[in-house]
């Protein structure tokens, strides 16, 4: 036995030991994962890997890689504003006042009028009474669930629901036990079957993409809600592939299915439609 294994509780030791099966030998146990990716290597070597293909230049739907001239099918640009010249203007302008940063967090000294006034701007555009933005999509998911639960609670989340909702789910489950069950894809009859299995008293929460990031469907909203209803359980949007495309103006899935007062919380990223970095919740001041 090499002498890492050593002094190791014997469940760790256990599990380095199967691992030793699966990974070539490196220097340190926690890397051998690491070195164990021939396949990466092998797609690398054929020209058919598709991760962090360096784009050159921007022209609307058109962008510059490998030396041609290419129609960008795959980005999230939905509206076309990131060249847009009034965005553009309009970031030349705010850098041009606060500079590149807003230099310490939201809660501390990183508040600016500009934060403020997309809160409040934002917040109107959704008909809810308050708005809080985050530094990222990713963030807004973390930010947003994790809070509102806690043990004993139960969050039902749909099978295909992006990973930065299936990373909350576990960090909420982590940090406070909540329970997590993961329904059937878009199928409101499971999450009926799933509830009617609950205690009635129980705490929960329902959350779901809008349009889903994987298949570009759209949540059977009306037939969600209807079972949500009739559990007395809320449902929470994660907007970020239907703001700016579905539902009124733009305003997203709940608007699209026209049960914008059902729905208490939406949250959403600024990278598709919106052009930018960030994410944002919306709801009423006081959940309820
Ligand atoms: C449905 C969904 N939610 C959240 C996010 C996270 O947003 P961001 O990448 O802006 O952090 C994404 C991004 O791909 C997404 O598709």
């Amino acid at each position: 036995m090499p002498y890492f294994y050593y002094n190791l509780p014997p469940t760790i030791m256990y599990s380095n030991l199967l691992d030793k099966r699966r990974f070539k030998k490196t220097a340190f146990p926690i890397f051998e994962k690491c070195s164990n990716a021939d396949k990466a290597y092998e797609l690398k070597a054929n020209g058919i890997w598709p991760y962090f293909k360096t784009i050159y230049e921007t022209n609307g739907p058109e962008v510059k890689m490998d030396g041609k001239t290419v129609l960008m099918a795959g980005s999230n640009n939905y509206l076309g504003l990131t060249g847009h010249a009034y965005v553009k203007e309009a970031a030349i302008k705010a850098i041009e006042k606060y500079g590149t940063s807003c230099s310490g967090s939201r809660f501390l000294t990183g508040t600016i009028d500009l934060h403020n006034q997309l809160e409040e701007k934002l917040a109107h555009f959704m008909h809810k009474e308050s708005c809080l933005l985050f530094s990222t999509g990713y963030q807004t998911s973390q930010g947003v669930l994790q809070p509102l639960v806690g043990r004993g609670d139960y969050i039902l989340s749909d099978r295909d629901n992006h990973a930065s909702i299936v990373s909350a789910n576990l960090m909420a489950k982590g940090l406070t036990n909540t329970n997590i069950i993961r329904y059937k894809h878009n199928a409101a009859e499971d999450v009926e079957k799933r509830l009617s299995q609950l205690p009635t008293e129980a705490a929960k929460l329902i959350v779901t993409d809008g349009v889903f990031s994987g298949s570009g469907c759209i949540v059977d909203l009306q037939n969600l809600y209807n079972v949500a209803n009739k559990y007395n359980t809320p449902i929470l949007l994660d907007d970020a592939h239907a703001f700016g495309v579905i539902g009124k103006g733009g305003r997203g899935t709940a608007s699209h299915f026209g049960l914008d007062n059902e729905i208490p919380i939406t949250f959403c990223t600024f990278s598709k439609s919106l052009a930018s970095i960030g994410g944002f919740v919306v709801g009423e001041k006081k959940a309820n």
